[in-house]
């Protein structure tokens, strides 16, 4: 199965054969996007256009199988930037129609879970589902593949926006959730204390607020306070993120009488989180899994492993499959 990505700001392009075992999987990110700080669109389609087929050539080429050795081409459709996502979408087409080969269409966060059976193919539902990437923050319940049940989600910012927003704040570059979990590892988490948005009883997030609190505090301390202690901001506001993620994800599992928490998407590459609900979910008995942080951010496998296990339920798409900016969990399939 060669799965393509394509739908921010990463050209990906994966091979994987049965059991999720990864044969190759080629990343190329875009640089171009740094002094922006933040992703500007055409450029990413793009530079989409010009990475893709030498990405999917290497991808091929490390996997040591010829075009001939493809059996089905998996596709990001959604959700996106609609020109990255048409690229993809474009290239996997033909190549799928040149082959005589089935083509599946992905949903993007469904692929984030599916990241996990990659290094854990025995893992199983029912469990709790965190997604928290650049754009996303959703909490799932789900009773089994392919069924999602949304307890709750970001009312604005996504928690990956709330890192890559802070860190331009800090002028650590773009994108900066990565940065801010190296240097938070030597700072004092209780420097400053910044508000952790509880909403109410329910499972939606809200980090807006936490984004501006940082903003505020970072003027009335000023530049040079600001330079002597990075790292304990970067522990201080990693810890608000990481204390209401790690509390809803407990309260869902509590909820929903589930011993199984799972985690996607490229914020759960953060240390902090990892560590705090491996640690929390212990204690009162649940499993929590992750994947390797070279999955959890957007990768072709992740694509390739859940159009894999669409294709061998007899779930193809056709030639007519349509990209998707705003499609939901669950929608489609
Ligand atoms: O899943 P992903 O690759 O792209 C989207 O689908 O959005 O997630 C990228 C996000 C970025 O916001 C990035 O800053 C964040 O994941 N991220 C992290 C870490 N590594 C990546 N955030 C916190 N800690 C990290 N170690
Ligand atoms: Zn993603």
């Amino acid at each position: 199965m060669l799965g393509i990505e394509s739908s921010c700001d990463e050209t990906s392009a994966a091979v994987i054969t049965d059991g999720y075992k990864v044969l190759s999987n080629v990343i190329s990110s875009q640089p171009m996007h740094e002094k922006f700080g933040g992703v500007v669109p055409e450029l990413a389609s793009r530079a989409h256009l010009r990475l893709i087929l030498p990405v999917i050539r290497k991808a091929l080429r490390e996997a040591g199988v010829g075009l001939k050795g493809v059996g089905g081409i998996a596709v990001t459709r959604g959700p996106g930037l609609i020109g990255s996502l048409l690229v993809g979408l474009g290239v996997a087409k033909g190549l799928a129609y040149s082959l005589g080969v089935p083509i599946v269409g992905v949903n993007h966060l469904e692929g984030h879970i599916f990241a996990n059976f990659i290094e854990n193919p025995q893992l199983s539902p029912p469990f709790v589902c965190l997604i928290a990437s650049g754009g996303h923050t959703q909490l799932l319940f789900i009773p089994q593949l392919g069924e999602y049940q949304l307890l709750g989600q970001t009312r604005d910012d996504a928690a990956g926006e709330a890192f890559d927003k802070v860190a331009v704040m800090l002028g650590l570059g773009y994108p900066g959730g990565e940065r801010i979990d190296q240097l938070a590892a030597e700072g004092n988490p209780r420097y400053h204390h910044f508000p952790r948005a509880w909403l109410d009883d329910g499972f939606d997030f809200s980090f807006s607020g936490l984004k501006t609190a940082v903003l505020n505090y970072l003027e009335e301390i000023g530049p040079q306070e600001t330079e002597d202690r990075l790292k304990d901001i970067c522990a201080s506001f990693q810890a608000a993120v990481v204390d209401v993620l790690t509390e809803r994800c407990l309260k869902a599992a509590r909820r929903t009488h589930t011993k199984r928490i799972v985690l996607a998407g490229g914020v759960v590459s953060n240390s902090l989180l990892r560590r705090r609900l491996t640690v929390e979910g212990e204690r009162r008995g649940l499993e929590v899994s992750y994947p390797p942080s070279l999955l959890c951010t957007d990768n072709g496998a992740m694509v390739a492993a859940c159009g894999l296990f669409y294709l061998q339920r007899g779930k193809a798409d056709g030639l007519d499959l349509q990209a998707e900016a705003t499609i939901r969990l669950g929608e489609g399939k």
